[in-house]
């Protein structure tokens, strides 16, 4: 087998024969070096809206493969002809260089192999979704705020208290356009994040629908908090330190439909705690004690379940 210099390189950075993971590897960059201005439109400090640079949002899966003013942003497999790869090598005086010259930090040498690697492996999202109203509103126009049942009874989220869940290194965003109902994920500093942390999270636990809390260091007593958020749908818990007993403060999630528990201590007591929550339609058990056959009776006790146990 023949390696050129760079394919050395990229084996240094990646762990042997792992594909790249956007939501652990690419994302992260994206979200810290270009989702600033490369996001949904909305308002900044001063009230004006502004509108996603080049007309280039980089905050979903589906704005991110529909591309910007000028096409395609990624052509899964094909770095030559992926701007946003593009972009990140030209040089640092370059006019067209991302992110724009004394507007940020250049790329590593490190983060641009990634992002090069992911879309010669094709580009492939995982599980992440990101920001969903950004390509599926434009291709199917979605009815002017077409009534998301969900919404319904939830007011606008505090701007002061937005903002302290921001102080914690958080990326706090509206799931849709408009939308009272906000994502809330650590793209950076998950390690950094405690129980205590998520108390800050109580002034808006009528707003948050999707919550990532993956790779924090929460214990059970987290999720006696999270319990109380009436409208979350998608939970990632994935690699932390929660047990069954936490798991039990969820069975009053009743709109969950969405829970990653992969990598987690957690056991067929689980389950059982989650069977009341008839809206659930994907769980993910890989890494845990959960034994096949009680993943496969999970399944089958809630409509349209899908259980992954590896
Ligand atoms: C400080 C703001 C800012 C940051 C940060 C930023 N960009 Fe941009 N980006 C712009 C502006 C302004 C344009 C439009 C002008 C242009 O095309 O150069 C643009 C355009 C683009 C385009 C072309 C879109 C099109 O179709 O016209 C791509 C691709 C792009 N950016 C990728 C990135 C990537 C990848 C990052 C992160 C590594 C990034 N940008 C970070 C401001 C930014």
């Amino acid at each position: 087998m023949k390696l050129t210099l760079s394919a050395l390189l990229l084996l240094a950075v990646l762990p042997a024969g792992a594909a790249v993971n956007f939501r652990t590897q690419v994302w992260p960059i994206l979200a810290k070096s270009c989702v600033d201005c490369h996001r949904a439109p909305h308002k900044d400090s001063a009230g004006k809206m502004v509108e996603p640079k080049g007309r280039l949002r980089l905050d979903g899966a589906g704005s991110i493969m529909k591309g910007g003013a000028d096409g395609d942003a990624v052509v899964a497999g094909d770095p030559d002809k992926s701007s946003v790869y593009q972009r990140i090598l030209l040089p640092p005086d370059h006019e067209d260089v991302m992110p724009p010259k004394d507007k940020g930090k250049l790329l590593g040498f490190d983060d641009s192999e990634l992002i090069k690697q992911w879309i010669i492996e094709g580009a492939s999202f995982g599980d992440w979704k990101g920001a969903d109203d950004g390509a599926g509103a434009a291709v199917v126009k979605k009815p002017a705020k077409a009534a998301d049942p969900l919404a319904a009874g939830a007011g606008p989220a505090p701007e002061a208290a937005k903002e302290a869940v921001r102080k914690l290194g958080a990326l706090v965003t509206s799931v849709v356009t408009d939308s009272p109902l906000l994502r809330v994920e650590w793209v950076s500093g998950a390690s950094m994040v405690t129980d205590k942390e998520i108390t800050t999270l109580l002034p808006i636990a009528g707003n948050i629908s999707e919550l990532d809390l993956s790779d924090t260091k929460i214990t059970d007593e987290a999720l006696t908090t999270i319990g109380k958020f009436p409208r979350l749908t998608w939970l990632n818990l994935n690699n932390t330190a929660i047990t069954d007993a936490g798991v039990a403060h969820l069975k009053t999630l009743t709109n969950l439909s969405y829970l990653n528990l992969h990598s987690t201590n957690v056991s067929d007591t689980a389950l059982t705690s989650l069977t009341p929550l008839r809206k659930l339609r994907q769980v993910y058990l890989w890494k845990t004690r959960v034994t096949p056959a009680s993943a496969t009776k999970f399944a089958k006790s809630i409509p349209d379940l899908n259980v992954t146990l590896e």
